[in-house]
């Protein structure tokens, strides 16, 4: 058995220490072996130039990164977080996957760019990937892959046993939808989502919390409320994902015929 979990924040724009150190602050409350934090967890989610993606981005041996593999390393708990990833000149929004000894294993760049990220961000080019943190296969998509049921499907299909999905959502039906990534490829979906409001020039997003934890058969083990901070953990078994029998005559991979699905791909 493992305890997994999620910290749910509220960041302030741009301050990126205090915004560290205050999700740190959450996840020290429990003992987990793996925590997921919302996309951009430490820098906020509105940016208003590439100026500004610029300034706030750091590579993997930046500082957010350096402090969440120290927290990794002194409790003992793998973590996989979503900040804004410069690579030289380039800026991803990405996920960092850091194991329980504070080894970073590598990242994930997201795939769907959500309306003004497409003039911050490149699209990811990692594709979608699965991480060995803790024992647990764990698989990453970020915040508006989830309109993609092919990411869920492609890291299934890569062994993934627990879905981590760092998010900001802005749409009040999103959280339920990871109901549905988790029955359909039969694995646990962590969703870590933010809380509260943005105003920064002339635009606002109001995020929709309800961060939540779902098993292989749909069941909500934990889930916050929408507003606040939080963060709650669930004991699974990750190995109950990797039978995908649901009786004596299905198997949901098994039972799945590519050559039917023209036009997919
Ligand atoms: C989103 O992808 N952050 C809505």
């Amino acid at each position: 058995m493992k305890r997994v979990g999620f910290v749910q924040n509220d960041p302030v724009f741009g301050e990126v220490e205090r915004n560290v150190s205050r999700a740190l602050e959450l996840a020290s409350r429990v003992e987990a072996d793996l925590l997921i934090f919302p996309e951009l967890f430490n820098t906020g989610y509105l940016f208003l130039s590439k100026e500004e993606v610029s300034r706030l981005a750091e590579d993997l041996g930046g500082y957010t990164v350096r402090q969440l593999s120290r927290f990794a390393r002194e409790t003992s708990t793998a973590l996989v977080a979503g900040f804004a990833e410069r690579e030289g000149g380039r800026f991803y929004n990405s996920a960092v996957a850091i194991d329980e000894d504070g080894e970073v294993k590598g990242v994930y760049r997201k795939t769907h760019l959500f309306f003004e990220e497409k003039l911050l961000f490149e699209p990811g080019n990692t594709g979608f990937r699965v991480f060995d943190l803790v024992g647990i296969k764990v698989g990453v998509m970020i915040c508006y892959d989830w309109r993609f049921p092919e990411a869920a499907r492609t890291l299934a299909l890569k062994g993934a046993q627990v879905i981590a999905h760092p998010s900001n959502l802005v749409l009040p039906f999103a959280p339920a939808v990871d109901l549905a990534r988790a029955v359909e490829n039969g694995v646990f979906v962590i969703l870590s989502d933010r809380s509260g409001v943005e105003e920064r020039g002339g635009k606002r997003f109001e995020y929709e919390g309800r961060s939540l934890i779902v098993d292989p058969g749909m069941n909500v083990l934990v889930q916050a409320p929408r507003e606040g901070e939080h963060v709650m953990v669930a004991e699974i078994d990750p190995n109950k994902a990797d039978n995908k029998k649901i009786n004596e005559l299905n198997d949901i991979f098994e039972d799945r015929r590519p050559e039917m699905y023209e036009g997919l791909c």
